[in-house]
């Protein structure tokens, strides 16, 4: 088992990453001194596959472990659904020390987050992350959050967790594209933080996309351990954190206009090689990174151009406005692989033709898409 610790001023909370995680929930939750009670929060599909394991863990251990089940999509990480998990909690009795323990992917994180954050003003959660992303990314450094009107998490807390357990046993279980989200993401941390990271995942490619569990939880531990140090020195992103975004401003752009048709992974893996076109041309990258970038997400079976989209309304979707910026939009961009910084100095002109390229590149590499 790998344990990677967050230390922060309130609390300090560690991310444990193994397989067959899930039998030890209970014994998790004894070291930490709770006892007998948990509350499950999770999905149907979820709930089939995994339930069981983790409610037997519990109950191996004398808690009682009621479950509450929440419909599987985006569209349930709202106000009204946590106003339902609220009255769920009151009937099952749940108290300020009862654990809440989130079972499922980023959206399930995110609203039982959400909701142990703001229940009776605060109970303790632990975070159960079943998808590739979960683990390395929305289980760890406490954003929790629902979606509100037309805007994504735009109502949250920053409130962490008791402790993550990551399973990577689980991971089997998760359909391609959902390995494809994850894996931008961990490709994403080689790309801003760490060289090593990047070129062990270019030498073992294969065995991240097959779930090879030993390396997966290797890499799982290390990519954790980046946003661990990430959110130690910036908690409530007011800075550092923002790097996290790396491809992500493209990347949101493009899932929105091509109607979630584009996955988020893709969005992030294009939105990735887009702030790297940017860096070489604004000459601070050289062209052999930007190649090994292309490389790599090319061979992860992910996408690197944006054909068939209208750039007009990608542009439009990253916000782009002349009068409040100037000309100028904001940007993580690259230094070199390992090393990134924060740029409010890029011309649209040079984003707009930077797209224009990354649509050209579409015939060749199409046959790459998931
Ligand atoms: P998700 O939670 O929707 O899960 C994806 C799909 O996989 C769902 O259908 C789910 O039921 C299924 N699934 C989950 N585990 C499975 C398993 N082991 N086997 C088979 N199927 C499984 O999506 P996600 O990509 O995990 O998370 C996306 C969400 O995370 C978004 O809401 C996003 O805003 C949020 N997010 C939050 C943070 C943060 O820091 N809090 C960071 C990144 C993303
Ligand atoms: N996923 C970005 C962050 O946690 O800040």
């Amino acid at each position: 088992m790998q344990t990677v610790k967050v230390k922060l001023t309130q609390q300090d909370y560690d991310i444990h990453i193994a397989s067959g995680l899930l039998g030890q929930v209970g014994k998790s939750l004894v070291e930490l001194g709770f006892k007998s009670k948990g509350i499950i929060i999770t999905n149907p599909v979820v709930k089939n596959l995994y339930l069981k394991k983790c409610k037997e863990s519990l109950e191996e251990e004398g808690f009682s472990a009621d479950f509450i089940e929440v419909p599987d999509g985006e569209e349930y990480k709202s106000l009204e659904w946590a106003g339902k998990l609220y009255n769920e909690l009151a009937s099952l009795k749940a108290e300020r020390m009862t654990p809440i323990l989130a079972l499922g992917g980023g959206v399930i994180g995110d609203l039982a987050g959400f909701v142990a954050a703001t229940y009776m003003r605060g109970v303790p959660l632990f975070q159960i992350p079943t998808t590739l992303l979960a683990q390395v990314d929305s289980s760890i450094g406490g954003k929790t959050a629902v979606n509100h009107g037309q805007l994504k998490n735009n109502v949250g807390t920053f409130y962490q967790p008791k402790r993550v357990l990551a399973d990577v046993s689980v991971l089997k279980t998760l359909p391609v594209s959902q390995v494809g989200n994850g894996i931008a993401e961990i490709i994403k941390y080689g790309v801003i933080r760490d060289k090593e990271l990047f070129q062990l995942i270019e030498s073992n490619l294969t065995a991240l996309t097959s779930l090879d569990e030993e390396f997966t939880e290797e890499v799982i531990s290390r990519c954790t351990a980046i946003k661990a140090e990430i959110v130690e020195k910036d908690e409530k992103d007011l800075g550092l954190r923002n790097i996290l975004n790396y491809g992500h401003t493209t990347g949101h752009a493009i899932e929105t206009v091509s109607e979630f048709g584009v996955s988020h992974g893709q969005g992030v893996a294009i939105g990735m090689v887009a702030a790297a076109m940017i860096s070489q041309r604004m000459g601070v990258l050289a062209a052999a990174e930007l190649n090994k970038i292309k490389s790599i997400l090319v061979k992860a079976g992910l996408p690197i151009n944006i054909g068939g989209l209208d750039i007009a309304k990608i542009l439009q979707a990253m916000k782009y406005d002349k009068k409040n910026a100037g000309g100028k939009v904001k940007f993580v961009l690259l230094k070199t692989i390992g090393e990134v910084f924060i740029s409010d100095n890029v011309n649209v002109s040079m984003v707009e033709q930077v797209l224009k390229e990354l649509y050209e590149e579409t015939q060749d590499l199409r046959h790459n898409r998931r």
